[in-house]
């Protein structure tokens, strides 16, 4: 079972020709509102990929905090450990242009609120997989792996977006999931190889006894840990938004690993997830469900040592 602590957005989405730079204004013909949020997504993620999902976070008393609430419930997610806040629910600004790059404000509002404490010991048994991301104070991240740590659970912390973690978390962790320029800072702010990613995850693993996982967008992923040393491919697609992708690597990877599969075969299945996950406007729209990971499955190449 998986137990998700993570932010929730509602994102208003622009498809514009090209991203605005500073100072500049662009016009586009509208927008259109998706929900968001990194730790939404990779609930979602994971849920379509068939894992049972409890969703620990805040919304606002507002429109849009209905809407997320509704929209995860609609995915089967347990939404029991919502809370609602005073403030008003996270708001992502998103700008797509016409060759899938993007920029992305939050304001977090709500997930500002979100505590520890939402989480009562009964839902930490061995039996429960955390996943953490980096949109929600990070002392109520270290809190909850803390008492997750204790109570059995396993953990994985996407660190994204690239944030400081203290070296306690990560001896907490199991899993790291990091693209290139988190797992340089993370290594880097621990005086550790930062030579290329894979001497970064090979340094990461070693000191803190965790698996890195370093994604490399159109490139695939690797791993590295104590049973990994191994590249998988990224399945060639067009991008049309990749926003949401790296979330539905995650939440893909964790429903694999939940549901018992080796690292090899739930990276594979991570790896087609966020591929699909790009082929349509908004983080959530086009996140596949396990039918067509399978189906998408057979057009992977295969996995390499590294
Ligand atoms: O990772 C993508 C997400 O980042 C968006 O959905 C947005 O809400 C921001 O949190
Ligand atoms: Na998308």
């Amino acid at each position: 079972m998986i137990l998700d602590f993570g932010s929730i957005n509602m994102d208003l989405v622009m498809a514009v020709t090209a991203l605005p730079r500073p100072g500049e204004t662009v016009l586009c013909d509208g927008y259109v509102t998706k929900p968001g949020g990194k730790g939404s997504n990779q609930a979602v993620a994971a849920a379509r990929a068939g894992a049972r999902v409890a969703m620990a976070g805040a919304v606002g008393d507002d429109g849009f905090g209905q809407v997320m609430r509704a929209t995860l419930a609609k995915e089967g997610i347990d939404t029991a450990l919502l809370a609602t806040s005073d403030r008003p629910t996270g708001v992502a600004y998103i700008c797509v242009d016409a060759k899938a790059e993007n920029f992305i404000a939050v304001g977090s509002g709500a997930n500002l609120g979100v505590r520890a404490d939402q989480v009562a010991d009964d839902r930490l048994t061995p039996e429960t997989l955390l996943i953490l991301q980096m949109e929600l104070p990070p002392e109520q991240n270290w809190a909850l792996l803390k008492r997750a740590r204790a109570r059995g659970c396993r953990a994985i912390l996407n660190v994204a977006p690239a944030a400081a973690v203290p070296e306690a978390a990560l001896r907490d962790l199991d899993l790291l999931v990091v693209n290139e320029h988190e797992a340089l800072a993370i290594a880097g702010g621990l005086g550790l190889d930062t030579s290329s990613p894979q001497a970064a995850a090979r340094a990461l693993s070693g000191r803190m006894a965790l698996t890195c996982v370093v994604t490399l967008g159109g490139e695939g992923a690797i791993a590295v840990g104590p049973d990994a040393d191994f590249a998988v491919p990224a399945l060639p697609i067009q991008p049309v938004d990749t926003t949401g992708a790296g979330d539905t690597f995650t939440g893909v990877l964790a429903a694999g690993l939940d549901a018992g599969l080796p690292l090899d075969q739930a990276l594979r299945r991570a790896s087609t997830g966020a591929a699909l996950a790009c082929l349509a406007l908004g983080a959530q729209e086009s996140m596949p469900t396990a039918v067509a990971i399978d189906a998408a499955l057979p057009r992977l190449g295969p996995t390499t040592p590294i």
